[in-house]
């Protein structure tokens, strides 16, 4: 049984907060908590790039630093705000001896994450995405205005806590013209607001207002720095104009004094990870933009698993080259991780822009994999019922796929991409 916000807020009130997890779920809490006037004194994330840069105008200390920080504040409370990877911390505090101080599992109070996918298109065709491999016709759309307030005033009467909601999945935000009022909205009723975005969109407009409103997170997808590598992988896209948005991401948010956490993600291959990357970096510094980078998946799951039982196409062979860690080695890395239960199922609920609902992001294809044909018509106990039986989840959790897709295990993958030859320019 989840506890109340109320006994949330009561737990708080009067302590020097720490939120430990400076991403989505620790930007949305932080809204929350401000509004109602709680001091936090910042937050804690292990990754090294949230680390130098503000989250929601906060600093973010290492846990390293938790020590001094308890020291000087003892009535300090860490709230542990992640949706995986709890236990994890937990098991950090006592190795830096912290066990005794106040702990509090977010989990306790909010179970269920949500995204909508505002728009069912894409102006790419990313080989690695659903949209790169498909070769017939697939329903395109975009959320209407109208559905859009249905779908967060029905998550907000199902749920005792919505801090957080992100508004993609398959499809490009920045391609919806309502995206600016789908922020206001979100904002209106207190919660943060997550995107992810190519950014190689002709829409100075769109870009100003939604950057002037200071949606929490912008994730910015890319896979170069020149053209000859990115073109390859953003098939579509223009680098330069992402660069030209990029400078002007940064001109807008410090003229509307916006407190949008910009993470550029890096999707890295063989032909990008040496002198494309560290030209990156130094653009992201030079802009004060943090930068993440991830090994590229082959997406979607539909497409891995055809992989896996052999019915590849070429298409998806020649991309399972070109990666740092193939769809194969990713899957012996994770093994260890495999589990009998799925984070993207037990926690994560999806609302395509038709407003029908996938068993899991993961997921892009409808056939056999839609758990609900109408958000807006189902509980969310009928939706986990349907994700019970989701025929998919048995294959996919006997390849492995969703610790695959998770990127569990890191240690390995570096390992494994560090035995590839380089395709990139090399730097001196
Ligand atoms: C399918 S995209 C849709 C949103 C937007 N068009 C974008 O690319 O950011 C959803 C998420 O998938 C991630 N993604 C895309 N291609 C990927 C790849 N090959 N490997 C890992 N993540 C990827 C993106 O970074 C993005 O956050
Ligand atoms: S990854 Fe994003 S940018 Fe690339 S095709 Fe898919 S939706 Fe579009
Ligand atoms: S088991 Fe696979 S298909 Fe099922 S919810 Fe998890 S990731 Fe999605």
């Amino acid at each position: 049984m989840l506890k109340t916000k109320s006994t949330l807020l009561n737990a708080l009130s009067g302590k020097s907060v720490l939120v430990w997890g400076a991403r989505m779920t620790g930007m949305g809490l932080q809204r929350l908590l401000r509004s109602h006037s709680n001091d936090i004194l910042g937050f804690i994330d292990s990754d090294p790039a949230m680390q130098s840069k503000p989250v929601c105008g906060l600093e973010v200390f290492a846990p390293d630093s938790l020590q001094d920080i308890v020291k000087k504040h003892p009535d300090v409370c860490i709230i542990i705000a992640v949706s995986i990877k709890e236990s994890e911390i937990l098991e950090q505090l006592k190795s830096l001896g912290l066990a005794n101080v106040e702990t509090i599992l977010y989990s306790d109070y909010c179970e269920s994450f949500y995204t909508i996918d505002i728009m069912g298109s894409c102006n790419l065709k990313c080989p690695s995405c659903a949209h790169g491999a498909q070769t017939g016709k697939y329903p395109q759309g975009r959320m209407s205005k109208k559905s859009f307030e249905k779908v967060v005033d029905k998550i907000i009467s199902e749920n005792e806590l919505v801090t957080h909601v992100s508004l993609y999945s398959w499809g490009e935000p920045m391609l919806h013209k309502d995206l600016p009022d789908f922020i206001r909205y979100l904002h209106s009723k207190n919660i943060a607001v997550a995107l992810s975005s190519n950014i190689s969109i002709d829409n100075d407009k769109l870009l100003a207002e939604v950057i002037s409103l200071s949606p929490e997170y912008l994730k910015i997808s890319l896979s170069g720095f020149y053209p000859e590598a990115y073109n390859r992988t953003h098939t579509g896209g223009d680098i330069n104009l992402v660069k030209s948005n990029l400078y002007r991401l940064k001109y807008y948010i410090e003229k509307y004094k916006s407190h949008t956490f910009i993470d550029v993600n890096y999707h890295l291959y063989k032909d990008n990870n040496s002198l494309n990357l560290m030209k990156m970096q130094e653009l992201c510094d030079e802009l004060g933009f943090s930068l993440s980078s991830t090994y590229s998946l082959i997406m979607p799951l539909e497409r891995c698993i055809n992989h896996l039982e052999g019915n590849s196409d070429p298409k998806t062979v020649s991309l399972n080259q070109s990666l740092l860690v193939s769809v194969e080695e990713g899957v012996e890395a994770t093994k260890n991780n495999k589990s009998d239960s799925c984070p993207f199922r037990e926690n994560q609920i999806n609302i395509n822009w038709d407003l029908t609902v996938p068993v899991c992001c993961t997921v892009f294809e409808q056939s056999g994999t839609t758990v609900a044909k109408d958000f807006l018509s189902v509980t969310t106990e009928q939706i986990n019922k349907a994700k019970g039986k989701a025929e998919i989840c048995k294959k996919c959790m006997a390849y492995g796929l969703p610790a695959y897709n998770m990127g569990f295990n890191k240690k390995r993958w570096a390992e494994i991409a560090s035995e590839k030859i380089s395709l990139d320019r090399q730097t001196k």
